[in-house]
This record gives structure tokens, sequence and C-alpha cells, in this order.
């Protein structure tokens, strides 16, 4: 034996193969069959029917996912029950959701803790399919006096995630934290909960939705747990410029430097569509259709241990921008508000040249050659510096690159979906106070461009070569600035009731 070589080298060299380094993962934009909005429960049975309706399209689409050898697959929050509810009409949608140390196959022991037929349906497809689901149910706890916090209907209702795994096991349920408008029926956890779970394909940590905002727990989840992939069933209604499924969830996945896999509803009427399976470095499959009432199903391959790029622990975001000296700020500023935040934005009137706008201590830089610059198109540099207080508080730093909805500049930041204008160059830069930066570029149509854009490590988020063949709607730094958060995240339950 060599030295440096062990027994275990000689006696078990099956095991020195290889742990794996890729794996396949599929999400499901889903267009959810909405029950009738009603004032009275239905019974039970008639909302297991409901449901039914949407497990017999979602266990298709598993099917499908296991066929192409996906090892996961996510569906969409509020993908089985629907929306519109009160806590009377929730009711008989709820199922009561076990911890998952109890090591449970609902699929194998149905009745062991009661009745349980959507959690035994959505195992049995794991089970069957061999593969791990994700979806989105309300779980239903039932309180007393003895808790000084419970309802006074004597149950707590939460939007609830579940995993099981690919012997049908339930190993996940998570609890919605940040809950939104149209959630007053649900309630957030007393303390918000960090999921996570081991596979043979890395290490998973689980939120919902609108926690995407916050730092509690989406950011713990990667900085402290190091998760690999986030999983991420969403409901999320786009706001053009900055806050559409597709820009912010592959701006996050560059931002923190994990794999994001997120499930979003398919439904065009009320704005909702964007899924995606995102890297670190690029999106690898996305979908945002606004055309046709259609769902998809995205499946891809991804690293088990994602590097990250341009992620807050590689970037230093403010560097570039600190170092201009002899910028000259602008003059000519148009405030315009944009979901209930005051941006400030400057007109690009040449095609080409270096423009700067600051807001407070945050500076945003911008150095931009069009291609040509046309009559009927206004693009403008804007900052936000400041506490965002709708829908929760939280602080941010926002450095963006729009094109204006017409060419009145107080149109700038409005929802615009098409552009014409092409740009030989762009190169944006903020002093930002924070290192959670996400960057996000949107294309006409509403396009992701991995292509045509990079990070570098001074903090620009620069064009490459390739950026005039697509035209750009808005290229953004959004930075959140999490310890200036100053208040909890949500209304505690307490608060809620008073
Ligand atoms: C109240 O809830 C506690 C904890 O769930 C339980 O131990 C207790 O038996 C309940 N009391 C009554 C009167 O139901
Ligand atoms: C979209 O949502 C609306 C509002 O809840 C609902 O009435 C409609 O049926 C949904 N559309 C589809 C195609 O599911
Ligand atoms: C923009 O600034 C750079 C130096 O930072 C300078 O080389 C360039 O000429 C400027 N462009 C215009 C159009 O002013
Ligand atoms: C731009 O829009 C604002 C607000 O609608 C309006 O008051 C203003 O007159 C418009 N400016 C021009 C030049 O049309």
């Amino acid at each position: 034996m060599r030295k440096g070589e062990t027994t275990e080298d000689k006696v078990f060299p099956v095991c020195k193969t290889r742990a794996l380094d890729k794996y396949i993962a599929a999400v499901y934009e889903h267009v959810v069959v909405v029950p009738d909005v009603t004032l009275t429960p239905v019974t039970p049975a008639e909302a297991l029917r409901m449901m039914n309706i949407n497990l017999d399209i979602i266990e298709k689409a598993v099917k499908e996912a296991a066929k192409k050898n996906a090892q996961i697959i996510v569906t969409p929050e509020d993908g089985l029950h629907g929306w519109d509810f009160n806590r009377e009409t929730i009711a008989p949608y709820t199922e009561d959701v076990p911890d998952p140390q109890v090591n449970w196959i609902p699929c194998k022991y149905p009745q062991r803790f009661g009745p349980a037929p959507i959690q035994e349906r959505l195992s049995c497809m794991a089970k069957d399919n061999t593969i791990y689901v994700v979806a989105n149910i309300v779980d239903r706890k039932t309180c007393n006096s003895s808790d000084p916090q419970c309802p006074s209907d004597g149950r707590y209702y939460y939007n609830t995630n579940v995993v099981f795994d690919s012997k049908g096991k339930l190993v996940a349920r998570y609890y919605k934290y940040n809950l939104y408008t149209g959630e007053e029926h649900l309630n957030p956890p007393k303390e918000p909960e960090h999921i996570t779970f081991d596979t043979p394909f890395g290490k998973f940590g689980i939120f919902t939705c609108w926690d995407v905002m916050f730092y509690d727990p989406a950011v713990i989840l990667v900085n402290t747990l190091k998760v690999d992939t986030i999983l991420y069933p969403t409901a999320w209604l786009n706001f053009l410029p900055h806050l559409t499924a597709i820009g912010i969830n592959s701006a996050w996945a560059m931002g923190m430097g994990v794999n994001v896999l997120s499930s979003n509803i398919h439904n065009t009427s009320i704005g909702i569509t964007g899924s995606g399976i995102y890297a670190p470095d690029k999106p690898r499959e996305y979908y945002y259709n606004m055309e046709t009432d259609e769902g998809k199903l995205l499946i891809s391959e991804l690293d088990v241990h994602p590097q990250p790029s341009a992620s807050y622990s590689v970037v230093d975001w403010k560097l570039y921008a600190s170092s201009i000296k002899d910028f000259s700020p602008a003059t000519d500023v148009t405030s315009v508000v944009i979901y209930s935040d005051e941006f400030l934005f400057m007109e690009l009137a040449e095609a080409e040249g270096n423009a700067s706008i600051c807001h407070g201590d945050l500076c945003c830089h911008l150095t931009y050659h069009m291609v040509e610059k046309r009559k009927d198109e206004v693009y403008a540099l804007g900052v936000f510096n400041g506490l965002h207080v709708a829908e929760g508080q939280f602080y941010l730093q926002i450095c963006t690159l729009v094109k204006c909805k017409t060419t009145n500049m107080t149109t700038c930041g409005r929802p615009v979906e098409t552009s014409s204008t092409l740009f030989k160059e762009f190169s944006l830069s903020g002093t930002f106070d924070t290192n959670y930066v996400f960057p996000e570029v949107l294309c006409s149509g509403v396009h992701l461009a991995p292509e045509i854009f990079k990070v570098l490590k001074d903090g620009r988020l620069i064009s490459q070569s390739r950026v005039s063949s697509k035209s750009l709607l808005t290229a953004t730094l959004y930075g959140r600035w999490y310890e200036k958060d100053s208040v909890k995240q949500f209304p505690t339950l307490s608060q809620q009731q008073n």
C-alpha cells in the first residue's frame, strides 16, 4: 500500500464513484381551476372534488416530468384550492399536515392521522413516479384558550408548502411567513421557519411568494443554512418594470448564488404568469406568456452545488460607483411614484452619454450608447433610496434604466411591455450601502436576456456584445438594505386581530 492510501480505498472501490454533480428539475406553471367565489362554505366532498380536478392536471405534469428523468417537480402556490376565501369558506379545503418528523408515507398509511386525501394523492404521485413532489396546501391546526394567540374560531390556517420524497414520504412542511393582501383568512407562523432537507442531489430550502422580498427566512436559508436550491411556489402578480416574477426570480438566483425553482400560477386575466428554472449564472428555462391560457412544464438540468457568479458573496456592489469623482448630478429631474415609492428620473436625451442621479446617499451612474436615438421612445435613468411601505415595510436602494411608457417623463417606470431602441452598450452602477443587490434585465416582449449583460466584481452591470440584438425594457440594480427594515416584517397575529 502506498502512503496516503487507506484500506477503505482498496476494499470499497465502489464508494470512490463521484457524487452526483448534476440533476434534473421540473417546474409546472398551472392554470388553476378555481372554485366559484361563495360566502357560504362548500361541503368537504365538494372541496375535494375541486382540488382533485387540479390534482388530475398536476398528476399529468408529474408523470411527464418523471418520464423525462426529472428528480423533483415544483407546483404553484394556491395551485390546488385557488383563492378568494374567508375563514369560513377556506375550512373545507384544509387538511392537518403533521410535522415531517413523524416519518410518514401517506400513500402507504393514508389514515394514520385521520383523513388526508390530498396528502395521500400527492404522496402516491411522488412514490409511483419516483420523483420529489412540491405542492402548496392549507394546513389547519386547532388551538384553544390555553394559547393566548389562538384565533377566536379555534384554528390556525397556514399557507403551507409540502414536499414528498421519491418514496412518497413527507419530508418538509413550510408555513409562509410574509402573507400578502388577500390572505387575511390565513395566519403566519409565530416566527419564521427555516425549512431545509438533504437529497442525493443537494441541499434544499423552501419559501413562498412574497417571502422573497425579506431577509427572514429567504436570505437565512442561503447565507446561514447554505442551501443549493430554493423551492419556490408562488402566485405572483406581475408589476412591470421591477416586480415581474421572471425578473425578480432570475435576479434573486444570481444575487444569492443559488438555484431557484419557481412555479407560478398561470392566469392572464389577472396578470399572473412567469415560472422558471434559474441558476446563478443564467436562467435555464423560463415561461412568461400573457397571450394564451396554457400551462407549461419546464425541465432542465442544474448543478447540484451551483457556483455563485454575481452574488453578494463575490461582488462589491459599490466599488466602481464610489470611484467616480467628477460626476455632475442631474438637474432636470422628474419624480414618479411606482408602487408607493417615489423615484427620481432623468431623461437620456442624447444617443450616448454619461448620466448620474442621486437620492440621498445613493448615486446611480450610467454610461450608455444607443444605436439610434428614436423620437418616439424615451429612456430614463432612475433612482430610489428609501423605506418601501406597501405590503410590509422594507428598505430599497434601486438604480434603474427604463423605457418610459410614453415620451412624457411622468410615465417613466409605468408598465410597458415593448420597445424598439437598441443599445450598443450600457454600464450601470450605484453607491449601494448593501451587498444584497439583484441584477435584473428585461427585453422587449418581457423576455429575459442573460446573453446581453454581465456583472463585474466591481459592481457594474454591463452590456455584452450581443446587446444590440435585443431592445431593452429595463436594466436594474435592485438593492435590499435589510438592516434598515426596522419594523417586523409582518404584523404579528395579535396585532392582526386588534
Ligand atoms: C387546549 O390545547 C392544549 C394544547 O393543544 C391541549 O393540551 C388541551 O387539552 C386543550 N384543552 C381543551 C380544553 O381542549
Ligand atoms: C383567473 O382568475 C379569475 C379570478 O379569480 C377567475 O375568475 C378565472 O376563472 C381564472 N381564469 C382561468 C383561466 O382559470
Ligand atoms: C463618458 O465618460 C467617460 C469617462 O468616464 C468619457 O471617456 C466619455 O467621453 C464620456 N462620454 C460622453 C458622451 O460624455
Ligand atoms: C405629461 O403628463 C403630465 C401628467 O399627465 C401632464 O400634466 C403634462 O402636461 C404632460 N406633459 C407634456 C409635455 O405633455
